[in-house]
């Protein structure tokens, strides 16, 4: 209601834009009030006219609020959109929310909850600043629809129509991405101790086909959300003569056990003659948070051999205080034709191609800032942007410099989440020319204030050899890729279909 007077009040400001009233005009009372202090002139030639013009709109506004109060807020027709929209995809049986928000009655048994987690902007969780940059996967509520979840709450979350709602169980269907050609799946659950350290596994998953074929996409499907702190994964490319049996060796081995050579042996991801087979790396990649999503047809895309294995190099299991159990698994999405285009990644601070500076040490009790900038060698299209810190990072901000000076806006994420860690998607390719160079500066708060500070009193926090522990710190910017070709910015990344 009000959003709709306030574009009345607008296209009549702008009506007078010529009369040099410029104000931001919200309020009939305002209008007139904004008229008589920054247009006394046009006011007095003009008092008939603005009087005429504030009895219309506050009518306007009565009528407005009448019919709200003849119709109010339901859940059927203004909430479930809302919900099933932003929400659903997490609160959903085997997602990372706590609970379901499916239905009229979840989201009713949490309405108070919902109008202020919203109005505070804790839900959906998005740390990047949306006034700085738009992403295709953006997850952020519009002021009026923060406003309709607060007045529907407040007039008793009335139910409406439900029965015209689409079925929960056809929901949970939808809400799952296109169904998978092949599963692949560790034959036994992981078992994660309970003894809130972290826990560091290489992993092999083996699979067999009958013929060689192609990927668009593998999907990750984190088992044990809390725990699950992060995967990398990339595919083995077996030599169909010199690998027998796919399935021999372990399925994970702890990574500090003993040497990669070791490892290597003991998962049975060599040749039978000892040789190293093919690997496409970083098919796959999973944060704390991030949702899986196809990239545009013909881009991406790998060759999938008859006998290979899919390999995970360190999948990171975050501190736990009790015994757990993780059952992740992997969906493959087959191409019919093979990759046109495939997806590369570049890596910039913490064990990528341009150092931190300076180096990464946040003594106790400080709070320091650090850059990282990189020179771009080529053209590239961008995909996603992926910042990366652990619990004491605070902000986060890389743009790009053009070879002519301007800049282009990558992400800037003002408090920090470790939490939430996204791959951000622009909204169509983004274009970096050649000669540009990205900037990247992260901010480090190890003080006590810090509610997030593993250590209670502070410590040195530092980055130690590319070490991923939690406790330990790591500052990066992945970005995944494509060779620039004309065009690129034309083509979108929203809602791409499997
Ligand atoms: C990206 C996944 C995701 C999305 C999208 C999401 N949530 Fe959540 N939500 C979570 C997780 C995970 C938690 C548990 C948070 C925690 O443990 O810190 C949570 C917690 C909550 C809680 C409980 C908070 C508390 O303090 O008890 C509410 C209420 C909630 N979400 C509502 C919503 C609403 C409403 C939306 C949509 C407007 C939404 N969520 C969107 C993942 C999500």
């Amino acid at each position: 209601m009000l959003y709709r007077v306030k574009y009345f009040y607008k296209a009549i400001k702008n009506g007078f834009t010529s009369l040099r009233t410029e104000c931001e005009v919200i309020s009939p009372l305002r209008l007139l009030r904004c008229a008589r202090n920054n247009a006394d002139d046009v006011y007095k030639y003009n008092k008939n006219a603005f009087q005429l013009i504030g009895c219309v709109l506050i009518l306007c506004q009565t009528f407005y609020s009448c019919s709200d109060k003849k119709k109010p807020i339901n859940y059927a027709d203004d909430i479930a959109p809302i919900i099933h929209k932003n929400c659903s995809k997490c609160h959903i049986d085997g997602e990372a929310g706590p609970f379901n928000l499916l239905t009229y009655q979840d989201v009713k048994s949490k309405a108070k909850l919902i109008a202020y987690i919203t109005e505070n902007r804790i839900m959906p969780p998005w740390p990047a600043d949306a006034s700085y940059t738009h992403f295709a996967n953006e997850m952020v509520l519009s002021n009026e629809q923060i406003e309709t979840i607060k007045t529907w709450v407040e007039q008793g979350a009335i139910a409406g129509d439900t029965s015209k709602l689409e079925r929960p169980e056809i929901l949970k269907r939808e809400l799952r991405l296109g169904k998978a050609d092949i599963i692949i799946r560790f034959p036994e659950k992981i078992k994660v101790t309970g003894n809130n350290m972290d826990m560091f596994l290489v992993c092999k998953l083996p699979y067999e086909l009958p013929k060689d074929t192609f990927v668009r996409a593998i999907e990750y499907v984190a088992g044990n959300k809390r725990l699950v702190h992060h995967v990398n994964v990339h595919l083995i490319q077996f030599e169909d003569r010199k690998k027998r049996n796919v399935i021999e060796g372990k399925n994970w081995v702890n990574q500090d056990q003993s040497n990669s050579q070791t490892i290597h042996k003991e998962l049975g991801i060599l040749h039978d003659d000892g040789t190293y087979p093919a690997m496409s790396p970083s098919v796959c990649n999973y944060l704390p948070g991030s949702q899986f999503s196809f990239y545009p047809k013909e881009i991406g895309g790998y060759k999938l051999s008859k006998k290979g294995a899919l390999y995970l190099n360190d999948m990171h299991f975050g501190p736990s205080p009790k015994d757990d159990i993780d059952s992740s698994y992997f969906k493959i999405y087959f191409s019919p034709t093979p990759p046109k285009r495939p997806v590369q990644e570049f890596q910039m601070g913490t064990l990528g191609i341009a150092p931190v500076e300076p180096k990464l040490v946040v003594q106790p009790e400080t709070v320091k800032s650090f850059h990282i900038k990189a020179d771009i060698p080529e053209d590239i299209s961008v995909l996603t942007i992926v910042p990366h810190m652990h619990l004491i990072g605070k902000k986060f901000w890389a743009y790009a410099i053009k070879p002519s000076g301007d800049t282009i806006r990558l992400v800037r994420i003002n408090n920090w989440d470790f939490r939430w860690q996204y791959f951000y998607q622009p909204k169509t390719m983004l274009h970096i020319p050649r000669g540009s160079t990205i900037y990247v500066e992260g901010l480090y708060d190890n003080t006590s204030n810090n509610p997030n500070n593993p250590f209670s009193p502070p410590q040195v926090i530092m980055e130690r050899n590319g070490s991923m522990k939690t406790t330990d710190e790591m500052f990066q910017l992945i970005m995944t890729y494509v060779p620039y070709q004309k065009g690129d910015e034309e083509i979108s990344i929203e809602n791409i279909e499997p």
